[in-house]
């Protein structure tokens, strides 16, 4: 299976972004540690980092026919952009959000997540396991 991974705006400063909530570890030390888990998984990675929405929505439509599915931590473009929400849905990619923090115990504006409605799943709160609960959530897929 063929998994498309996209972290979005200002995660490329995870490791000193706020540590005490999204922990001390670098994007290239959570990109090392979700490739292991994938090819734990038998699943094939291309893994991005973008900071712009229009960045984003043309990360996907280079890589929706690759893809089986996308793992996608929208960050700030969660609570907001509908732009990235009709991406996701009008290239129908089977898609799961991810957080690092808990968006729902946080500031009200994270509370909402317009990208939800068209994912098959949300793992939050959990650090880097979000993405591996993603991962094994994409791999199930495959399964059925
Ligand atoms: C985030 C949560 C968002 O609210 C925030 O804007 C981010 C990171 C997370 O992974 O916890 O940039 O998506």
């Amino acid at each position: 299976m063929n998994i498309l991974i996209i972290h979005g705006p200002n995660l490329h400063l995870l490791g000193r972004r706020k540590p005490e909530i999204y922990g001390t570890a670098t994007l290239a030390r959570l990109n090392s540690e979700i490739k292991k888990h994938a090819a734990g998984l038998g699943a094939k990675l291309r893994v991005f980092q973008s900071n712009s929405e229009g960045g984003i929505i043309d990360l996907l439509t280079a890589n929706a026919s690759w893809a089986d599915a996308l793992v996608i931590n929208p960050a700030a473009y969660t609570h907001y952009s509908y732009a990235i929400r009709d991406a996701i849905e009008a290239l129908e990619l089977p898609a799961v959000e991810v957080h690092l923090s808990e968006i729902a115990k946080r500031e009200p504006f994270r509370r909402i997540s317009v990208i939800k409605p068209v994912c098959r799943a949300q793992f939050k709160g959990e650090g880097p396991l979000s993405y591996f609960k993603a991962l094994e959530f994409c791999a199930s897929l495959e399964k059925k």
